[in-house]
């Protein structure tokens, strides 16, 4: 008791005082470091003509002022968690073109600091500019408010943005917004969930002039030939390993082992993200890097429409997110905070404490909430529930369309085992209510388009997806849950597999984000394309996982044909047949469908489908797409027919698709 008592008097002392001292971090064997008492006291000063200093005796934040860069952190044993050797390693990026002109990177720089508010619980400060016409072709034709916000006791920044266009600025197009951070190279260890944690290697291992990496098929992947840590010696480094969906992309970070502090990227709520809960994002990754990603082309391309014209304006909060910091003596235990405080971070959104006029407050949102069910006549006579089934809002639309919706706000939740499901926390405005569920094809749209007041509660009570059925299933291949994940993915070769797990842990749904496994279909079938046969093949082990080209090995890429074989014991020659082709994703792909006959005419074409990039990309798919394909009976017999599927697109390795599911259904009954 008298201890603590004493204590408290000197903490006050030192408060008073606003006495520094030095310490030295034996119990964590590092060195001796200046550290700030923990005085719960909080301060913004501005420093000299181009520096804004916020302390809360936990961090200090330093900007540059008034572009509104962070270019200081200071915690603990550091003196700045970011890497004081790169001159921007804080800082927003917007890439943007107007249309023919080449792309620009713009760092959203401030012209003008101010500070929102200021109280002893916390301050927001606001770095600003307003777009004018003479900034044309030099600077994003954006109206820019940049937000930090700091609270006493609280280990982190709040960092927000509000981005507006005004009608009549010229037509841009936007094809990314992220915020970066590049960290002190003390950072050795990553960590983006449960299992995909691991030591990294570093920036200078990725060198490729230096003889330390070897480059492969695209500059961000590289095979590590001499890295300063052994252990990574002959695996690859590809920052797209480490991408993951939004909705499961709520904390990712870097742990200086050495400081034992974490470096922590927290996403409270997808509501500013865009593309809907699939949209795969990079996350950390070399450098040491951490990203927090608003809207980017990654695996979905310019399927997605970037441009905004004159004629629409526009605005959009994107954040707030968390920086969170912390310090423990374990990777575990860093890692196991993170994820609590990211919890904490979830539960109190929409924050109370951000006053900005574009975020409402939890009492100006509204919630919808219904129960979901599928109808499928040739599955069950009744309707089934819609177990776990993605519903969300975004902006009204045709169904399906939230995939490539990157303008407006989205608000996504997952189902019950019964479908019943509640979407809180709704920003106000107008939207259509979407949803899909694992195990059946298609989109569901609800018929009206839904309008958030503040405060009010919508239930829009039994809602029923009938998806696309005409006829009883004949067969099928693969689950309808628009990724290829249970197909068969090769072993990376030997020579370029990539350790990707905490403890050299083997996960076998992440086997694909291993780099190469396109490549595997030329040494699988090196002359001969896949034949599958209904009945017989099992998709896990005989249907590969990607429909790509074959290398021959001499800079040219040919053709592939799959053949889907399949017996009829009748047939309905008047009658017409359905196949469903659902893709999970597709790059630059020419794709054709032939019954009977690999050079009779095609039934169906596509010409040019699809950038999700998510071959290259080691995703198990990009954007989902799916084709209703009639098949008129007189082209099918008794006994053995077989479906051709061929991909003629030539460009290289990564061109092709991926299939999602198959099925090829009877006529109606009558
Ligand atoms: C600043 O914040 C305090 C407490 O959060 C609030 O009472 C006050 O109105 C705010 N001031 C401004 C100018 O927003
Ligand atoms: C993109 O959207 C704008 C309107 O927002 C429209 O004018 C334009 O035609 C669209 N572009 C494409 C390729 O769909
Ligand atoms: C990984 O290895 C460490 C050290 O050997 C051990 O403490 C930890 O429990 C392991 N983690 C898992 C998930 O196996
Ligand atoms: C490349 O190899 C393929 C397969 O052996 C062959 O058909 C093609 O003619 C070759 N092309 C060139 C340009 O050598
Ligand atoms: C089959 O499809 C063709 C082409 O769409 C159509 O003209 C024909 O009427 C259909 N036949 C039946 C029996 O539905
Ligand atoms: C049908 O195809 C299967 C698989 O290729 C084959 O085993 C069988 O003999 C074929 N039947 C006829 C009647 O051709």
């Amino acid at each position: 008791m008298r201890f603590i008592i004493t204590h408290v008097f000197f903490v006050l002392i030192f408060l008073l005082l606003g006495v520094h001292f030095r310490t030295s971090r034996n119990k964590l064997g590092t060195a001796k470091t200046e550290q700030k008492l923990a005085s719960g006291l909080l301060t913004l000063k501005k420093v000299g003509p181009n520096q804004v200093i916020v302390d809360n005796g936990i961090i200090q934040v330093t900007f540059s002022s008034p572009q509104g860069l962070i270019t200081g952190i200071k915690y603990k044993g550091f003196e700045n968690v970011l890497n004081n050797k790169i001159k921007n390693r804080g800082y927003w990026d917007v890439m943007w073109y107007e249309p023919g002109q080449k792309q620009l990177i713009d760092l959203l720089e401030g012209v003008k600091f101010n500070v929102v508010n200021q109280t002893s619980e916390h301050v927001e400060i606001s770095f600003s500019r307003t777009w004018k016409i003479s900034q044309r072709g030099s600077l994003v034709p954006l109206n820019v408010d940049k937000r930090y916000i700091i609270r006493r006791g609280v280990s982190g920044i709040y960092v927000y943005a509000v981005l507006e266009k005004l009608k009549d600025w010229p037509t841009v197009d936007m094809d990314q917004t992220r915020i970066v951070f590049k960290l002190n190279t003390e950072f050795d260890f990553m960590a983006i969930s449960d299992q995909r944690q691991k030591i990294m290697p570093s920036e200078i291992d990725r060198d490729i002039t230096n003889k330390r990496a070897n480059p492969l098929a695209y500059k961000e992947a590289v095979r590590l030939i001499n890295p300063q840590n052994r252990i990574f010696k002959g695996q690859v480094d590809d920052k797209y390993m480490y991408s993951m969906e939004n909705k499961d992309n709520k904390v990712h970070g870097w742990i200086s082992s050495d400081q034992r502090v974490g470096f922590w990227m927290i996403t409270p709520s997808d509501e500013f993200r865009v593309c809907g809960p699939l949209k795969q994002e990079l996350t950390s990754h070399v450098g040491p890097t951490t990203l927090s990603m608003f809207t980017s082309l990654h695996y979905a391309g310019k399927d997605m429409n970037t441009t905004y014209t004159s004629m629409e304006p526009w605005k959009k909060m994107y954040g707030p997110i968390f920086v969170y910091l912390n310090s423990a003596s374990s990777h575990n235990l860093l890692w196991t905070d993170a994820k609590r405080q990211m919890a904490a971070e979830v539960e109190s959104w929409p924050y109370n404490f951000v006053k900005s006029v574009d975020y409402p407050l939890h009492h100006q949102r509204g919630t919808v909430k219904g129960q979901f069910f599928v109808m499928d006549r040739y599955i069950s006579k009744l309707k089934l529930f819609g177990k776990f089934a993605f519903v969300g809002l975004a902006m009204p639309d045709k169904a399906g369309s939230w995939q490539t919706e990157n303008k407006g706000y989205q608000f996504w939740t997952s189902a019950d085992r019964m479908g019943m499901f509640t979407i809180t926390n709704v920003r106000p405005g107008s939207y259509s209510l979407y949803a899909w569920v694992s195990g059946h094809i298609g989109d569901y749209k609800y018929e009206h388009d839904i309008t958030i007041t503040p405060g009010r509660e919508i239930d829009v009570g039994a809602i029923v997806y009938e998806p696309p059925r005409i006829g009883a299933t004949l067969w099928e291949i693969g689950k309808p849950d628009r990724t290829a994940a249970e197909f068969y993915i090769p072993d990376p070769d030997p020579t370029l597999s990539t350790k990707l797990y905490l403890n050299n842990s083997y996960h076998p749904q992440d086997r694909f984000r291993q780099y190469g496994l396109w490549d595997r279909y030329t040494a699988l079938y090196p002359r001969d394309d896949l034949v599958y046969i209904v009945g017989v093949s099992d998709y896990k082990k005989d249907w590969f996982y990607a429909h790509v080209t074959r290398n021959a090995g001499n800079g040219t890429y040919q053709a592939t044909t799959w053949q889907i074989v399949f017996s009829l014991k009748a047939v309905t020659k008047t009658g017409n047949y359905t196949f469903r082709m659902a893709l999970a994703a597709a790059t630059t792909a020419k794709l054709s469908v032939r019954i009977n006959g690999p050079t009779s005419k095609s039934i169906f074409m596509i010409e040019l489908i699809g950038q999700d990039n998510a071959i290259a990309r080691h995703g198990i798919h990009g954007l989902y797409k799916l084709y209703d394909i009639n098949v008129g009976g007189n082209l099918l017999r008794v006994g053995n027919n077989t479906i051709f599927l061929t991909q003629d697109r030539r460009w290289g390795s990564f061109t092709g698709v991926m299939y999602d599911y198959l099925r090829l259904e009877s006529p109606p009954e009558v």
